[in-house]
């Protein structure tokens, strides 16, 4: 099994460059088998995630190509529309992100059945919201024996939805079912995370005709067809919040590339609470700490606020910050998984439901440790990098699922990890000399 091997206590220093935003990029390649000419997606991230539903995209039909390691050539016109198409592999239910085939093949053929979404164990995460919008549109919804979900509809039909709680996923999947229906729908209460927005963009390069994506309602006008598209995806957010608190924990220099700032503010500015110094440019983000770090609350929350994608990295940072901090976490149960890691590397940390109470310690010392998801695996890499001595860190496919090339970037800032899967190679690494 692979693991990554950390030894910490080293400033990072240099340049990174964020990818595209997996998020984003996953509603994207869904949305593209929604034409049936040929799409260019440039800026998609290499990573399992997008990579796994692309191969779910080739099971039943589409055409896919990668011109390059970030540009992906996809052709939905050989997906066989009827009542045979059943999307269900080894890998789709490893992904939540594959509800989203549920949204665009009902918009195309008025029918789908895809194998119930996966994805991290962060809690309870129902899909009850996706659902109700594809009813409200007139599909008829069955969650059928071997977990999977059948949407069929005779007629799609515009309507109003209200979502009761904000989801991401629900404002996209009906988005994408919208596009294709007949008149007009309006998604009230919509989510309006970046890449919602990307999501919105990249629909309408396509031909579809959706306005207000980024604010809380979204007008969706059916069209009858969708069009051939090229289009570029934004950088992903978390991926750069990752490195920004990575830069903070390690008390390090970072210049973190492109990004979209506006995108990175409820995070900058915690940093900057917590007396870190954060330079914004056109699109990138220079992140700079050095000395004591200060304690402050965290309370996640939709876009604008500050994300869930982001507790644990943020939190880790606060663990070596002085003072007592409160992060609440208000979107999903049980993301605190990466705490007993945490503590195990002599972090002072409480946690009372959604709440983490965290007394800063002046430092982490290296551990065996086990990633519980892939923002928790994230975390674990800063503690470890920010750490006195080896730390190796199991489960680091949950990592791989939504960070590029991890290791290689960490690396080039002054990072010593590496990817060990041996205990000859776990021992070479230890007597490493530095
Ligand atoms: C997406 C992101 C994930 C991020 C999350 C919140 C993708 C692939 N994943 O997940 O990285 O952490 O947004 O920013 O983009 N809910 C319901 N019923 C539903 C759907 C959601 O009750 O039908 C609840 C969830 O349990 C949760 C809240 O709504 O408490 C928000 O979830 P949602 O925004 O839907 O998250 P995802 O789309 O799964």
């Amino acid at each position: 099994m692979e693991q990554y091997a950390i030894r910490g206590g080293t400033p990072l220093e240099g340049e990174v460059t964020i990818a595209g935003a997996k998020n984003a990029a996953l509603g994207i390649l869904a949305a593209a088998i929604m034409t049936d000419e040929e799409v260019v997606v440039e800026n998609v991230p290499f990573v399992s995630d997008t990579r796994t539903l692309l191969k779910a995209m080739e099971n039943i039909g589409a055409k896919v190509r990668y011109l390059d390691r970030h540009t992906v050539v996809i052709n939905g016109s050989g997906i066989r529309g009827d009542r045979g198409l059943s999307v269900d592999d080894e890998y789709i239910r490893k992904i939540r992100a594959s509800y989203y085939l549920i949204g665009a093949l009902l918009g195309k053929y008025r029918y789908a059945n895809v194998a119930l979404p996966g994805g991290c164990d962060i809690g309870s995460r129902p899909i009850d919201l996706h659902i109700k919008g594809f009813e409200t549109l007139g599909a008829k919804v069955d969650i059928v024996s071997g977990g999977k979900v059948v949407a069929e509809a005779e007629e799609l039909t515009g309507a109003h939805i209200y979502l009761d709680t904000v989801s991401v996923g629900a404002t996209i999947n009906i988005m994408l079912a919208a596009t294709l229906a007949e008149g007009k729908t309006t998604i009230e209460n919509a989510a309006k995370e970046p890449h919602i927005v990307d999501v919105a963009n990249f629909l309408n390069t396509m031909g579809a005709n959706i306005k207000g994506a980024g604010t809380d309602v979204i007008r969706v006008r059916g069209v009858s067809r969708l069009h051939g598209a090229e289009y570029s995806i934004i950088p992903d957010q978390i991926e750069a919040g990752t490195f920004m608190a990575m830069a903070v924990a390690t008390r390090g220099n970072v210049l973190i590339r492109n990004v979209i700032p506006k995108h990175l503010e409820a995070i900058s500015s915690k940093l900057v609470d917590m007396g870190a110094r954060v330079i914004e440019y056109d699109d990138s983000v220079r992140v700079m700490a050095d000395g004591a770090l200060r304690s402050t609350q965290v309370k996640t929350l939709p876009y604008p606020g500050f994300p869930t994608d982001m507790q644990a990295q943020i939190a880790t940072a606060l663990c070596l910050s002085d003072g007592i901090s409160i992060v609440t976490e208000s979107i999903f149960e049980n993301r605190f998984r990466y705490v007993a890691e945490l503590i195990r590397m002599g972090a002072k940390i409480r946690v009372e439901g959604n709440t983490a109470i965290i007394t800063g310690v002046p430092g982490f010392t290296g551990a065996n440790l086990t990633a519980s998801d892939l923002r928790a695996g994230a975390a674990l890499v800063i503690a470890a990098l920010a750490a006195e001595g080896v730390s190796f860190i199991d489960d680091i496919q949950y990592v791989k699922r939504g960070y590029e090339d991890f290791d290689t970037k960490i690396r080039a800032l002054g990072g010593e990890i590496e990817i060990v899967d041996s205990e000859r190679s776990r021992q070479k690494f230890k007597l490493k000399v530095v």
